[in-house]
């Protein structure tokens, strides 16, 4: 194993369980057959994969039906899918100033063009909002609430059930945001009221990049539509795309090879079970905050309550140096990997005080107690060295 210390699982999980990279490379080897176009022993043991992917994956977020699980290639795929698939010229929709860019730039897109109107709601200085802020913003326009479910810049999550409760006595759908919490928290799509649920694989499920999903409840199916148009595998003699789910927005091959990759990944979610996930992810966190906050010159942007902690997320400023300048420090002289800036949240830093961006740690579940010390004696020693 290499001396390689990482600390950016929010932007793409690392290592992979063992399994998932077996999967793979045994797929490349002996499989390496497409999902839905040829016939034979090889193209069903994919097609059974792929079922059996959908079903795991409606169980581990609460959903109905597995043909509500749509396969993307990450998480802005599928986000760009249910904003640009669902709204319509005059629709109203409001997110949050706390979401990523792959919510807030397509929403930008379309209301530059004058295609939709939008409110942003402003969060709070961890990066939440209330459905009480919610509500005051529905209108009989409003067609979608984008919300964001755990921030990837605090850790912070909105409870999206409340939220849900609210958005569902309105005309609008409620899409949820999933990327930072899926693995690792418990999310009841069904229960929750959410009518779609974006998520990379890539991140807490432990599947390669190019793997994403968005999950579409029955209401919201009714209105989405495909964003590309392309063979399916089905109705081959027609050249209009049918609306038939889940296919109609899975044109063109699909990523077998990261689905496969996927598959080891929830699966190893599954067994090892969303509350031991969180637990470690929440000791390791905690230890973290608690060594960093004793150091000068570091504030800590996120909170320290537990659901907080188990987010595995943690950002803090520093004064002595540019956020940017302090991880380079950390990854030349300590092999430390982090990441610094804006984390692609355009909109959250002027709530939570970190307008020139702030150094974030992501942990994951095969991160170290001993990397944890590591870590916390790389932040002293960079923080007192300048
Ligand atoms: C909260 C959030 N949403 C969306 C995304 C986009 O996911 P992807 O990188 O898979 O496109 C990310 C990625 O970091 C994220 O943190």
């Amino acid at each position: 194993m290499s001396e390689r210390i990482y600390f950016d699982n929010a932007a793409t999980s690392w290592p992979k369980p063992d399994a998932v990279y077996d999967a793979i490379d045994r797929f490349q080897r002996e499989v390496g057959v497409g999902f839905g176009r040829s016939t034979g022993a090889k193209p069903d043991q994919i097609r059974q994969m792929v079922l059996t992917l959908r079903q795991k994956l409606k169980t581990l977020v609460g959903a109905s039906n597995s043909d509500e699980v749509i396969f993307t290639f990450n998480g802005t795929d599928s986000l760009n899918l249910a904003i640009h698939g669902h709204l319509r010229p005059g629709d109203h929709v409001i997110t949050t100033t706390a979401e990523h860019n792959s919510v807030l730039r397509p929403l930008r897109h379309l209301e530059d063009r004058n295609l939709i109107e939008v409110s942003r709601v402003t969060c709070d200085d961890h990066g939440r909002v209330s459905a009480a802020a919610i509500q005051a913003e529905l209108r009989p326009s409003t067609k979608l609430v984008a919300v964001i479910h755990t921030s990837n810049v605090t850790g912070a999550s909105n409870l999206i059930q409340e939220i849900g409760a609210v958005v569902k006595e309105s005309s609008a759908m409620l899409l949820v945001d999933a990327a930072q919490s899926v693995g690792q928290q418990h999310i009841d799509f069904t229960k929750w009221n959410v009518d779609m649920l974006a998520f990379p694989g890539h991140k807490s499920l432990f599947g390669p990049l190019g793997t994403g999903c968005l999950i579409v409840n029955e209401e919201a199916q009714k209105r989405l539509r495909p964003i590309r148009q392309g063979g399916t595998g089905a109705s081959s003699h027609s050249d209009e795309n049918q609306i038939i789910y889940p296919d109609a927005f899975e044109v063109g091959n699909h990523n077998v090879l990261g689905l496969v990759g996927l598959d080891a990944g929830v699966e190893f979610v599954l067994n090892a079970g969303i509350d031991s996930v969180a637990k470690k992810k929440g000791m390791l966190t905690e230890k973290f905050v608690s060594g960093i906050s004793k150091i000068n010159n570091i504030e800590l942007v996120s909170g320290t309550d537990l659901e907080n902690l188990e987010s595995g997320i943690v950002s803090f400023l520093t004064p002595v140096l540019a956020s940017s300048e302090f991880a380079s420090v950390l990854d030349h002289a300590f092999q430390i990997e982090c990441r610094a800036g804006h984390h692609c949240a355009a909109l959250i830093h002027p709530s939570i005080g970190s307008s020139d961006g702030c150094v974030r740690f992501s942990f994951g579940l095969f991160n170290t107690e001993s990397e944890i010390a590591l870590a916390i004696g790389a932040v002293q020693s960079v923080s007192s060295s300048f």
